[in-house]
């Protein structure tokens, strides 16, 4: 598979772009997490924080196009548990005109070989609420299976919503590999 984009660490300036992702009304109704009120300010020091931290449980990551280095959506991973080895990966964010590209796809590949080929993680997981069809193809496509639905797992739009529970083991992403003939 040939990339249209690359991963790279959080910069001060992507926190403008991140939090006028947070207004689309449309894209907050899709994904799991809580609706926040955040000023411009505040994520700021969000972004700040997230780059001086150094929190060895969390990563954040934003995502480019190819020889552009502006942000044009960011993804996460989270719970990253070294022990057991296990993490959470917690979605993609894509700025919605390049939605549609096979953009979301490429970087849950990424993802996954950072995960299992860097962190030495045996397991990952994500959430998708169980009426987000998108986001479940995307992460069935990248080998993730579900586990099982999490009932009334969140509060959303004044109901309670189910979430699917997904996961991929590091000998599924061996076969993931394989099929979209990444890099070794
Ligand atoms: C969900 C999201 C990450 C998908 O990214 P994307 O780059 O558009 O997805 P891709 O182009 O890689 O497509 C992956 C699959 O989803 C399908 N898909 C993408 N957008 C779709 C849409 N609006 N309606 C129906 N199918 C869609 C694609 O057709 C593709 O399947 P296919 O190859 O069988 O055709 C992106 O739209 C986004 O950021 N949405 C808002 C945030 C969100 O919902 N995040 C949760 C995702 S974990």
């Amino acid at each position: 598979m040939v990339f249209g984009i690359y991963l790279r660490a959080f910069r001060t300036e992507d926190a403008l772009f991140i939090n006028a992702l947070r207004r689309i009304e449309a894209m907050e109704n899709k994904i799991g997490g809580v609706k926040r009120f955040v000023s411009p300010e505040r994520e700021l020091k969000w972004v700040q924080d997230i780059i001086q931290g150094d929190n060895p449980s969390a990563v954040y990551l934003a995502i480019c196009e190819n020889g552009n280095d502006g942000i044009i959506g960011y993804t996460s991973i989270a719970d990253i548990d070294y022990r057991n080895g296990s993490c959470f990966w917690s979605g993609i964010k894509l700025a919605p005109e390049k939605s549609g590209k096979g953009y979301g796809l490429q970087t849950a590949l990424m993802i996954l070989k950072y995960v299992f080929e860097e962190l030495r993680m045996v397991r990952c997981i994500g959430h998708a609420l169980e009426e987000h069809g998108v986001a479940i193809k995307l992460m069935e496509k990248a080998g993730f299976r579900k586990e099982g639905l999490m009932r009334n797992y969140v509060y959303k739009n004044g109901e309670h919503k189910n979430t699917w529970l997904l996961s991929i083991l590091q000998e599924e992403y061996i076969q993931v590999k394989q099929r979209y003939e990444l890099e070794p």
